[in-house]
């Protein structure tokens, strides 16, 4: 089974791929010498599913194991939520070794990371992730939040994991809408980084079970490269918004209607075309990544929407990165490269053409 390792400065960690990985966790937990506690956090909907097999391999294992539950939505990825699992956390006399580890999709993951990022100031984290977003992306790169107040994952950490167990076979049970989003997102790192991978969606929109593994590979061997050179995304890291300027306005300005992956489907294409306008990429690449994304059953077009308060919302974003629009664009598909310049007009201008 692959397995893909992120070296940092001072931490090092693996990422097992595979189907069945999670039958391996309790053996990935031994050789990383952790008290004989564990914790496993998780929400109703995958503890059913994957959780209670999971707990009782653990306990055969030998591992006193206890799952805390969280319920099952973005609005639960809270410091009150975080405040919760402190509680148990203190109950269950959870120690500085004991592992936490992350059940679920993102969310999961994300409460979890932030949790074990401050409890006792910094608890072992294990991310087994169970979307494909959270396989492909967010489990990989140390980004633990919460979200407080109406803006989202803005009180957080930079926390890596210790180990990362991804189950391919666990999205046999993953609903078709969370697939699509979650290509956005592996369309991305075929866009930025990898033609081969971008062959395999075009050819693939849905993929086939025995197709993950390799997809997901591929993706988190790109993610791992990257968050190696910038940590702390200060520079190349930039280059995994690709799409993730436009798509973010577009998510909020529709009230969160139109999901994170089809946010991301529309800012890949406007993405694209300004990259085409600029003379780096042709059109034939903006025709291959838009049929790319519309036949993942992702939208290419903005759903009626005020462009000006798209414009507002992508200035809001740039305040908070220090005065500039940050643009991903590409050279060709397989290239990513960041872009300070673009004038807003411009964008505004594409963003029209592209409301229905
Ligand atoms: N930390 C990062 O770097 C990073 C990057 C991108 C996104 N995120 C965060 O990730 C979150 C989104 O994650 P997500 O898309 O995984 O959503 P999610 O965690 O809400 O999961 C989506 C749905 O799928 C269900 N589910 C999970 N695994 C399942 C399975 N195997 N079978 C059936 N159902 C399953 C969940 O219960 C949930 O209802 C957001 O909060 C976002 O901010 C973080
Ligand atoms: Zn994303």
């Amino acid at each position: 089974m692959p397995t893909i390792s992120v070296n940092l400065k001072d931490k090092n960690y693996d990422i097992r791929i595979g189907s069945g990985v999670l039958n391996q966790v309790a053996e990935g937990l031994a050789t990383l010498g952790f008290s004989q506690k564990a914790v496993l956090v998780t929400n109703p909907l995958v503890k059913r599913l994957y959780g209670d097999k999971l707990k009782e391999s653990l306990k055969a294992a030998g591992f006193d194991c206890q799952m805390m539950v969280v319920p099952d939505g973005e609005s639960y990825k809270s410091l009150d939520q975080a405040g919760k699992l402190y509680e148990q956390l203190g109950d269950f006399q959870a120690e500085r070794q004991t592992p936490i580890l992350a059940l679920g999709g993102g969310v999961i993951g994300d409460l979890a990371g932030f949790v074990a990022s401050t409890y006792m100031r910094g608890m072992p984290l294990v991310q087994i992730p169970t979307t494909v977003l959270s396989q492909v992306d967010s489990s990989v790169g140390g980004k633990v939040a919460v979200n407080h107040g109406r803006l989202k994952n803005n009180v957080g950490t930079f926390y890596q994991p210790r180990l990362v167990m991804t189950d391919s076979a666990t999205l046999a049970t993953l609903p078709k809408e969370e697939i699509r989003n979650g290509m956005a997102e592996v369309i991305k790192y075929g866009a930025i980084r990898d033609p081969e991978l971008f062959e395999m969606v075009e050819n693939n929109p849905s993929p086939a079970a025995e197709l993950w593994e390799e997809i997901i590979t591929r993706c988190v061997a790109i993610k791992a490269e990257i968050v190696q050179q910038d940590e702390k995304d200060t520079g190349i890291r930039n280059i995994l918004n690709f799409g993730h300027t436009v798509g973010h306005a577009i998510e909020i300005v529709s009230n969160y209607k139109v999901k994170h992956g089809q946010g991301v489907g529309i800012g890949m294409v406007a993405g694209a075309i300004i990259s085409e306008q600029g003379g780096f990429c042709s059109t034939r690449e903006v025709d291959r990544l838009r049929t790319a994304i519309q036949k993942a059953g992702l939208p290419v077009r903005i759903p009626h929407l005020d462009i000006n308060k798209i414009i507002q919302a992508m200035q809001h974003d740039k305040k908070k990165a220090g005065g500039q629009v940050r643009f991903i664009l590409l050279k060709g598909i397989g290239e990513a490269f960041i872009y300070d310049e673009i004038e807003m007009e411009l964008i505004s201008g594409l963003l029209q053409e592209m409301n229905d």
